[in-house]
């Protein structure tokens, strides 16, 4: 038996950023976005259209870190009445910074709480959110969680409740062409990380299969002509639809064991999320491709017939976008290679990936092949 629930409501297209105010339907707000140029005449923007927000909250910095949350929650105690909704204008750290704060409801402490499993759901109830991603991406404007990350404590948190699900996720192509190189590559794989995490997944399910095959496709046919082309409006939606249709995909799976091995590379070695997290897929493809199921059915939809082909044929696609799939080039020495793929292992995201300890270590050529005697 299986299920797959999806409550987001989505609306997608160049110009779709226009809808913004009729979903709002007069609804106070509170606008959390970056502070750059181009943010601000995005907000100058929606405020024509659907009025002053209450508050807004422009300081978000990449890998939303939990004392900086805690001081902008605080700004909402100064509201003369609390907002109808949330509006989140930017990318996976404006949306889960967005969503700690529809979490808090003012109250830091209370989320915090649930964050550190000190409380049950009961105790959170989310106001609305809309999300309005500019990077194709997280995929967060379609699922129920957010990371926050605890760089004092070095460790990252999950933020995750069925309330998170945005109302609606309102995405705009048009909004990305302003992207760098770095950002659409860094990005681009974040996606494609999460359509392949969603496959080598426990939780995987067909509609998640389909999504995955659909997303991973998209990205590996766009990107490497995007990172030549930027301001292509065309191959900037194929991107955005990759990216949201990732994000359907793990929304019901979560991700696995290449997250689980990102974030002690990202908050030791300062690797951005989405290169961290996609630059192990051909050695983890190498691990587990072969066992029949969903995941080498979903390998062989996306790469071709052969799934041990797989591995080789993302190497150069990840070479041609200049991205090094050598553990070394990333400062990380091999003790400590062998110590992050063993303890990728542990925790909810490591016990997600349907591979074994013993394969993904012989997939890293860190053990070697026991022969039969
Ligand atoms: N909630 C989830 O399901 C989920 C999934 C994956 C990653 N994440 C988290 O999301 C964060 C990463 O998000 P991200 O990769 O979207 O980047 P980001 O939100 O951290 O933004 C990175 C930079 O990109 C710039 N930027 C964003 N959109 C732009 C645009 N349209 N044009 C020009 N510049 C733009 C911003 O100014 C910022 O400096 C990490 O904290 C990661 O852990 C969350
Ligand atoms: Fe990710």
């Amino acid at each position: 038996m299986w299920s797959y629930r999806n409550p987001v409501d989505v609306r997608f297209g160049q110009g779709s950023f226009a809808v913004l105010a009729e979903l709002l339907a007069g609804r106070s707000y509170v606008l959390v976005t970056y502070g750059e140029p181009y943010f601000r005449s995005l907000a100058e923007e929606l405020q024509k259209s659907a009025g002053k927000p209450l508050l807004t909250i422009d300081d978000i910095a990449p890998n939303p870190d939990i004392a900086r949350l805690r001081q902008q929650t605080a700004r909402f105690t100064a509201l003369a009445k609390q907002p109808e909704a949330i509006v989140a204008l930017g990318g996976g750290s404006v949306i889960d910074s967005a969503k700690v704060f529809a979490a808090a409801r003012g109250d830091f402490a209370a989320m915090e709480n649930y964050l550190r499993k000190q409380a049950d759901a009961a105790t959170v109830s989310p106001w609305p959110l809309i999300a309005v991603p500019t990077t194709a991406g997280t995929g967060s404007e379609v699922t129920c969680w957010g990371t926050v990350w605890d760089n004092a404590a070095g460790v990252k948190h999950s933020l995750a409740h069925p309330g998170l699900y945005p109302e609606y996720a309102v995405v705009d192509p048009a909004l990305m062409v302003g992207k760098s190189q770095e950002l659409t590559v860094q990005t681009g794989l974040d996606a494609l990380s999460h359509a392949l995490e969603s496959l080598w997944n426990r939780n995987a399910n067909p509609v998640s299969m389909a999504h995955a095959v659909a997303a991973a496709r998209g990205v590996l046919s766009t990107l490497p002509a995007l990172v030549g082309d930027l301001r292509n409006l065309h191959l900037r939606e194929r991107m955005a639809r990759a990216a949201t249709l990732a994000g359907f995909a793990f929304s019901n799976t979560k991700t696995a064991i290449a997250h689980s091995l990102s974030y002690p590379i990202t908050l030791r070695h300062g690797v951005p999320h989405g290169i961290a997290c996609s630059f192990s897929l051909p050695m983890i493809i190498r691990s587990v491709a072969g066992r029949e199921g969903i995941c080498d059915e979903g390998l062989r939809a996306i790469f071709g017939a052969d799934a041990a082909g797989a591995a080789e044929r993302l190497e150069a696609t990840l070479a041609k976008l200049g991205v090094a799939t050598d553990y070394r080039h990333y400062g990380i020495e091999e003790a400590e290679w062998r110590n992050l793929i063993e303890s990728a292992f542990e925790g909810e995201r490591g016990q997600n990936f349907i591979g074994s300890r013993q394969d993904l270590l012989l997939a890293a050529g860190l053990k070697e092949k026991v022969s039969a005697a």
